[in-house]
């Protein structure tokens, strides 16, 4: 079996992958340090697969103890590296912060990756890197703009870093560019749980239907759109999850056309905040308290993929729609209310 390291295991689209890589005969280890998770979903992903998933709770900015995950398992064929922060407003109040976890982290896997000679490398990127396209969907030559934030500026470092890298190891890489991931695993075992307020929408969404939210703001709907709220590509959060296998089998075949690929990781379908919050309304049934606020900064006015090249060079299949994203996050939260009133009665 092949051992592959994800980092950020404990994390939304981590969770998912390891599951995914687990269900295609891959033997998985995390390295997750928890500051911004828990261990948790490491059970649920056992409950899934059936398989216990070894975490080792390591700060990648400390070099020594991330050559120890490596030390410890030299048959590493494959890592992919999640771990990293991604609050956009935080990132332009605490630069530093995430200049010195995106990349110093980055920077130390790297190191070992070389020294272990590991041969295939998967990164977490973003559409962010495209800022306020000028063409639409984008595609991945599209130009990249000038980041919006600290935390898009990590990620265009963190490509260039792995671009330079690339061509200069043993390693080949992958660049994968996620659109808006939503949704939660279908069984909703395990899910995305957001730290204090969610700043992203699904989140926002299924938490005002619960009711920990009072009411859901629309930031903004006089952009120039179909209905004057802003557009974006929502993917499952498990079509990510099997486009990181399938990215890891195209390395592992040999069939990459550089030494550092691209791909964007979307549904090529833009859904405006008003069809989303309509969505999630058909299928849940709950009629949700939103009202229109004012333009949140930073935000771009519509993105979406096209998802051509990852479709074909990958063989991915997305096999989740708009309705099965609002459907699989509602039910995740309704377990997670499950859970805290089990936790209450006792
Ligand atoms: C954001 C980040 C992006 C990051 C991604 C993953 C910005 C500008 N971009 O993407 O770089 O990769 O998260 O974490 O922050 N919305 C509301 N009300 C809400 C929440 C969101 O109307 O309560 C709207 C937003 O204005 C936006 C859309 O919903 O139009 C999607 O927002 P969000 O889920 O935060 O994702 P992005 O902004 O696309």
């Amino acid at each position: 079996m092949k051992k592959v390291l994800v980092t950020g295991g404990c994390g939304f689209i981590g969770s998912h992958t390891i599951v995914d890589l687990i269900e295609n005969g891959f033997e998985v280890i995390s390295a997750d340090d928890n500051s911004r998770s828990s261990a948790y979903p490491l059970l649920g992903i056992e409950q899934i697969t059936g398989k216990k998933v070894k975490n080792y709770q390591v700060d990648l900015k400390n070099f020594d103890e991330t050559l120890a995950v490596f030390q410890e398992n030299p048959d590493i064929v494959g890592v992919i590296h999640f771990a990293a922060y991604k609050a956009v407003g935080e990132s332009v109040e605490k630069p530093l912060l995430y200049y010195e976890n995106n990349l110093f982290g980055l920077v130390n896997l790297l190191k070992c990756v070389q020294e272990f000679s590991v041969p295939h490398f998967v990164f977490s990127s973003s559409c962010t890197v495209y800022g306020n396209p000028d063409a639409l969907p984008v595609v991945e030559t599209s130009p990249i703009k000038k980041a919006e934030s600290p935390y898009g500026a990590t990620k265009q470092m963190g490509e260039e870093i792995i671009r330079n890298f690339s061509g200069s190891a043993q390693t080949s890489s992958i660049l994968l560019r996620y659109f808006n991931p939503v949704g939660a695993h279908p069984t909703a075992i395990i899910g995305e749980q957001p730290l204090g307020k969610p700043q992203n929408l699904v989140p926002a969404i299924t938490q005002t239907a619960i009711g920990k939210i009072p009411r859901l703001v629309v930031h903004g709907n006089d952009y120039p759109t179909r209905d004057g709220s802003c557009i974006r590509d929502y993917i499952h959060v498990c079509d990510i999850a099997s486009a990181h296998t399938l990215a890891l089998l195209y390395l592992i075949d040999q069939r990459n056309a550089s030494a550092c690929d691209v791909f964007n990781l979307g549904t090529g379908n833009g859904v405006s905040v008003l069809e989303a919050i309509h969505a999630f309304e058909k299928v849940s049934g709950v009629q949700l308290n939103y009202e229109i606020g004012p333009r949140r900064s930073g935000d771009v006015v519509a993105v979406y993929a096209n998802n051509e090249f990852a479709v074909k060079g990958l063989n991915w299949q997305i096999r989740y729609d708009l309705d099965d994203m609002m459907r699989t996050a509602w039910n995740w939260e309704l377990k997670i209310r499950k859970a805290e009133e089990a936790v209450k009665s006792n």
